[in-house]
């Protein structure tokens, strides 16, 4: 069952300064499925159109045009019956400074119509779950990044919701914190919530994702299991540096392209992309060509194909060229 489904989602805004008009075309038709129960990405560079597409899936955010169904009610017609089963954590996180864990919890629960005893009893099992209780009573402002961004999840769910939304929750926390915070949306998964998160972090979304969608300039360029993204890219990678003086780049990229083993080449920044055909077997012969031909190698490199590889084919571009994290 399809918990999310949308068709030629579209989001333009409007912006006037003085007497000129602009617009920008955030999302350019995004048409996708999610699966109940699943853990779904969205991965991306900066301005990818990721936040502003989960805005308007929890209804913060009117679409353009297009259709979506979200929990199965109407975006455009039933925006309050879906607000009653999805929870939002936002990228910047909503967390009052001022309050402890257990005060923002309590003050949640309250909102969302939970008498004094019931809320009393939430906020204790979030903080539980969430492994909130060595600082649940200390101001928040004091917390460490990955203990507010538990926070900040377990605000999102106080209302026990179908289908969270969570946009960037682990950006700027490090490696310790962020494997944390995967293991609490796993465990969401297995009590049976939706969790659908944005990320610019291959690896996340690789580890963290069932299925995922990578999206770029508005537009949702690849989706799938990481799995079947990475074996779109039949063969390895070869990464090649070449020393580029007096158009020797181009001769070297002209030369590669002329050989059988390569399938497919990506002059990037710094170096070239190689798709090839059992690479170990492949990586000698490209050093000797380069060095029959008088091109100096400055670095190489091969590898099994990653999330990277399915952006960089996509949009000729390395995603992690684009995020400076
Ligand atoms: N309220 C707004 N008014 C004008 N432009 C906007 C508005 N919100 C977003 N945009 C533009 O829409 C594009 C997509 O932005 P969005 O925030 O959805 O990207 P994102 O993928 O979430 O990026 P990031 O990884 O940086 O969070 C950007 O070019 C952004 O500047
Ligand atoms: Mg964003």
């Amino acid at each position: 069952m399809n918990i999310i489904e949308t068709r030629d989602l579209r989001k333009s805004f409007k912006s006037r300064q003085g007497k000129d008009k602009s617009e920008v075309e955030a999302v350019k038709g995004v048409s996708m499925k999610v699966e109940k129960g699943e853990i779904f990405g969205f991965l991306g560079p900066n301005g990818a159109g990721k936040t502003t597409t989960l805005r308007m899936l929890s209804t913060l955010l009117p679409p353009t045009s297009g259709d979506a169904k979200v929990v199965g009610f109407d975006l455009q017609r039933e925006s309050g019956k879906i607000r009653q089963h999805i929870g939002y954590v936002s990228q910047a996180g909503g967390t009052d400074q001022h309050s402890s864990a257990r005060e923002n919890l309590l003050l949640q629960a309250q909102l969302y119509g939970f008498d004094r005893k019931a809320a009393d009893a939430r906020a204790n099992e979030l903080i539980q779950a969430l492994q909130l209780d060595t600082f649940a009573d200390r101001s928040a402002k004091t917390y460490s990044g990955g203990q507010r961004r538990r926070l900040d999840v377990a605000l999102g769910i106080v209302h026990k919701p179908e289908l969270l939304f969570l946009d960037e929750p682990t950006t700027g926390l490090d490696p310790q914190s962020r494997a944390h915070l995967w293991e609490e949306v796993r465990k969401l998964r297995e009590n049976g919530t939706t969790v659908f998160l944005t990320t610019h972090y291959l690896d996340e979304a690789d580890a963290l994702a069932d299925r995922l969608a990578i999206m770029d300039g508005g537009k949702i360029v690849a989706e799938g299991t990481p799995n079947s993204l990475k074996q779109q890219i039949a063969g390895d990678v070869v990464t090649l540096g070449v020393i580029a003086q007096n158009g020797e780049k181009k001769r070297a990229f002209s030369l590669l392209q002329g050989q059988s083993y390569v399938r497919e080449i990506h002059d990037g920044e710094e170096a070239f992309q190689l798709y090839v055909e059992r690479g170990e077997e492949t990586l000698p012969a490209i050093l000797h060509l380069m060095d029959d031909a008088g091109l100096k190698v400055s670095k190489v490199s091969l590898a099994r194909p990653t999330l990277d590889d399915v952006f960089l084919r996509q949009t000729g571009r390395s995603l992690r060229e684009n995020s400076a994290n």
